[in-house]
Order: structure tokens, then sequence, then C-alpha cells
């Protein structure tokens, strides 16, 4: 139905009444996309791997938010069902997904270990696709949904001494073109966003190689190229799983200060 332009208000980013799930948010990245969601009104479902949620669940609370936890590990099948019926029996729906956890693992691409290999993959790309795949149906069937994947700067480019993880990153573009390809006909949106260089577990290795840390903010051409703040990604989070984005499906928006569009 066509809408009036006078009908437009910034209420267009109100997440309230929504509920989202956002997967690993008890840390990194995904802390600051459950805050940033949490201020915009959501109650959050937050399935962990680790045991230190008090420091999210005290920022969403904080925020006047609900918060409910299940712990576990997404490359298992019985846990990711599990999650989809906590959340279901906690608050009746899921309104928006952000598929966030991830791994890494760095070694010579020679004697890269198999097992290594298949752990990114298992949790990166598959249960990326598991997890979407299960909760998709619950947003069919209320034809509303909105799906955030993470994506990478290695989305678009390879660095060496991951190939599990640029492989799965790739991925993750079809992954959110394919999902959203299949599922706009139940009113479903489904977007990435690729961070640039955050500060967490997953680069640790990248920060204390000082010779590749250079090369990495030498190519980012806004902050004078330092990482991005948590912050930094906290409106886009917003932008993608409110109403604000209703016409946008299969896209991916880098927030990597420019780094992705600068000539290596
Ligand atoms: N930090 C960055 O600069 C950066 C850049 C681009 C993309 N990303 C992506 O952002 C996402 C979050 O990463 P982060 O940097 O916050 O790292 P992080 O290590 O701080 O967080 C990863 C989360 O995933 C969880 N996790 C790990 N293994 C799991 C498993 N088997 N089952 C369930 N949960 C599991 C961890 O417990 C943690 O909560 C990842 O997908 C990562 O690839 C990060």
């Amino acid at each position: 139905m066509s809408k009036e332009l006078t009908d437009f208000s910034l209420d267009i980013f109100s997440l309230k009444g929504k509920v989202a799930m956002i997967t690993g948010a008890n840390q990194g990245l995904g802390m600051a996309y459950a805050v940033a969601l949490a201020k915009a009104g959501a109650d959050l479902f937050i399935p962990h791997f680790t045991d230190d949620i008090s420091e999210i669940k005290t920022l969403v609370e904080s925020c006047g938010r609900k918060v409910a936890f299940l712990q576990g590990d997404l490359t298992k099948e019985d846990y990711r069902k599990a999650v989809v019926q906590a959340c279901i029996k906690e608050y009746g729906k899921i309104d928006i997904l952000i598929n966030n956890a991830g791994n890494n693992y760095f070694a010579d691409f020679l004697e890269f270990p198999d097992e290594a290999f298949q752990k990114v993959l298992d949790l990166q790309l598959c249960a990326v696709y598991y997890l979407g795949h299960d909760i998709a149906k619950e947003m069919a069937k209320r034809r509303s949904g909105k799906i955030i994947n993470i994506a990478s700067a290695l989305s678009f480019t390879a660095d060496t001494g991951c190939p599990p993880y640029v492989i799965a990153k790739h991925g993750i573009v079809g992954l959110t073109r394919s999902f959203a390809n299949e599922l706009g006909k139940y009113n479903i949106q489904v977007n990435a966003i690729a961070p640039g260089f955050f500060a967490s577990e997953v680069n640790r290795a990248v920060r204390e190689d000082k010779v590749l840390h250079k090369k990495i903010c030498d190519h980012i051409p806004l902050s004078s190229g330092e990482w991005g703040d948590l912050y930094d990604l906290m409106g886009t989070a917003v932008f993608l799983a409110s109403d604000a984005s209703n016409y946008i499906s299969g896209w991916v928006i880098n927030v990597d200060g420019g780094f992705s569009t600068v000539m290596a």
C-alpha cells in the first residue's frame, strides 16, 4: 500500500515490540548489535557459547529491555533447534535474526589442518545457513522478518593464513543473495553487514602482527587509518533490522572506514 510522503517519521527506525535473536552477542561485535537493537526497543534472545553473559545482561536490561539466553554450540543441530524453540517459547516469535557468532584459525596454507578448515566452515557458513533456514520458516508463517548476516572485508578480498574464513565469508555474500531471492515473497529482507577491522577475539593474532596491522591501517581512508569503534556498527544494525530498510534485500553494507574501496 503506498504511503504519503508526509507519513514519514523517524519511528520507521523503531524496533519497539520486536524480538531479535543475535548469536554470540555476549561479547565482541555482537554486543554492539545487541545494545543497538535494545536501545531501539527490541527484546533479545542470545544464543551464547561461553559463560560470560553478565555484562550483556546488564547492558540490555539498563535499556529497559528483556533478554533471554541459551548456551551451546551452533554447529550442533540439536542446539540450533533448541534455540529456535526456546525463543518462540519465551517471546512467541522471532522478528530479527543476526547471524553473528564466528571463529577463525590461522596457519600456513600448505600445513592448514583439515579439522580447522571444517570447524570454521561449520560455524561461519553451515550454521548460518541452517539457523537462518529454520528461523525463516517461523518468519514465513508471519510474512515478516529481517535476517542480517555478518560478512567481512574478506568477503571481497583474500588474505593469507585463514583460507576457511575467506571461503566462508565469500559464501556469506552468496548465501545472503540466495536467501533474499528465496524469501522475498514472504516479506523477509535478508542483508549483510561487512565489518572492516574491529578489535575482538577473532583477530587478536592480526593485531599482534605489527607488519600486517600496519598494512591494514594504511588501507583505511577514514579515521586516520584507525580500526573501527564498535559504536560505528550500531546504526547500520538498527537500519537493517528496522522498517527503514524494507525495500532493501540481498545487499551487503561495508562498515569498514572505506577499506574495501582502496586499491591494494
Ligand atoms: N572483529 C572484526 O574486525 C570482524 C570483522 C569482520 C567480521 N567479523 C565477524 O563478526 C562476527 C563476530 O566476531 P567478533 O569479532 O565479535 O569475535 P568474538 O570472538 O568476540 O565473538 C564471536 C562469538 O561467537 C561465539 N562462538 C564461537 N564459536 C561458537 C560456536 N561453536 N557456537 C556458538 N557460538 C560460538 C563466541 O563465543 C563469541 O560470542 C564473526 O562472524 C566475525 O567473523 C569480525
